[in-house]
């Protein structure tokens, strides 16, 4: 067993703070990954909070202020489980570090993206019963967790809209794979934002804020906004860019890995495939011969509209190096970019360009 409860296998780019991402053998294992294999994306040292004395404070533009321990919570609330896959922005960095290099931002691979099943309360629920106002726009999370990365260095917190808020998807949750949340998952309490960049799903939740303008903190106003490619990420002021939120379309190549050599016959190739918010992975196409013929895949692993899909294609090599190409197109009949050069963005967010990996059959 690895550092934070993590399987030894896990990819760690940084122990400190700790960013680390599953091997696509575990990711490609089950379409629910197991907690020791999910991917874990932290600014900061992680937090100890004493369950005993943490509170779940609730303000802002709300009539009735709330202050819950965990216990108050679950007895007050409706528990809902959804599945969820998280996705961190970054995933998949590696394939735009390939285009132009980004100093200071973790090298992400196939892997920083998990899912698992999360209960907890809705989200909707709770700002119903503390009664947001009218002018009420936004919903702010905070955590206690000092990322000293940040300009200039402070606590965690990040924003969604109200209408997402209240979307019965979103939820504050408590377990995740039927075990409380792990301390690195944001024990006691996180936000689950289903189908948004995992920046929104803050960890070690310690108050709610309901505001008329987006959290004005450093992760909300300067990282997670795609800078266009001109842009130098250590100039840009807050502000600047597209913030980011909904995730798009996404798939990439779990099985055999990157440079893999492969006796001769018939080779299973195993990936995900990702959807945006309100739409399905409508189609998979696999090429076994660097994009020159496509044979569809077999999507499978359903569990509900916030979860990845699987999917597997068994297909010939031709003898010697070969690259191996995936490609989604969504129920909006909307697909994904070839190359990952014109989606190269200082901050080295959204890859969403073809999945690709190098094998070699003898
Ligand atoms: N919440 C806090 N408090 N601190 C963090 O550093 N990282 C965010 C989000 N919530 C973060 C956080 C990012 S960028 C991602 S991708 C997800 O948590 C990762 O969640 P995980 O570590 O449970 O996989």
């Amino acid at each position: 067993m690895g550092i934070w409860g993590k399987r030894d296998d896990m990819l760690v780019h940084a122990r400190q703070p700790f960013n680390a991402e599953p091997s696509p053998a575990a990711l490609a294992g089950a379409p629910t990954t197991p907690v020791d294999a999910f991917y874990s994306r932290n600014h900061g040292p992680v937090p100890d909070l004493d369950p005993a004395q943490w509170k779940l404070e609730v303000d802002g533009l709300v009539g009735t202020p709330l202050r819950m321990s965990l216990e108050e919570l679950r007895e007050s609330f409706d528990e809902v489980e959804v599945t969820v896959t998280l996705q961190c922005a970054g995933n998949r960095r590696a394939g735009l570090i390939a285009v132009r290099d980004i100093p200071g931002e973790t090298p992400w691979g196939p892997g920083a993206i998990s899912t698992a099943r999360f209960r907890g309360a809705r989200l909707a629920d709770v700002l119903a019963r503390a009664g947001a106002e009218p002018r009420t726009a936004h919903i702010a999370f905070h955590a206690p967790d000092v990322s000293a990365s940040a300009d200039p260095p402070q606590p965690y917190a990040g924003s969604i809209p109200l209408g997402k808020a209240l979307a019965p998807e979103v939820l504050l949750a408590w377990t995740m794979n039927d075990v409380p949340l792990p301390r690195v998952h944001g024990a006691p309490l996180r936000a689950v934002v289903p189908g948004w960049i995992g920046a929104r799903s803050v960890k070690w939740l310690t108050r709610v804020t309901a505001r008329s303008t987006p959290s004005d903190g450093y992760f909300q106003t300067s990282a997670y906004r795609l800078l266009p490619a001109g842009f130098h990420a250590d100039r840009a002021a807050p502000g600047d860019g597209t913030e980011l939120g909904p995730t798009g379309l996404n798939c990439d190549i779990l099985s055999p890995d990157d440079g893999a050599r492969l006796p001769r016959g018939p080779v299973e190739i195993i990936g995900y495939a990702l959807a945006g918010e309100g739409r399905a992975v409508a189609r998979v196409e696999v090429s076994p011969d660097g994009a020159r013929t496509w044979t569809r895949a077999d999507v499978y692993g359903a569990d509900g509209p916030w979860a990845w899909r699987h999917w597997r294609a068994t297909v010939n090599l031709p003898a010697g190096e070969v690259e191996v190409v995936a490609r989604a197109w969504d129920s909006a009949g909307a697909s994904m970019p070839e190359s990952p050069g014109p989606l190269w963005n200082p901050k080295g967010y959204a890859n969403n360009s073809w999945a690709r990996v190098r094998l070699h059959r003898r």
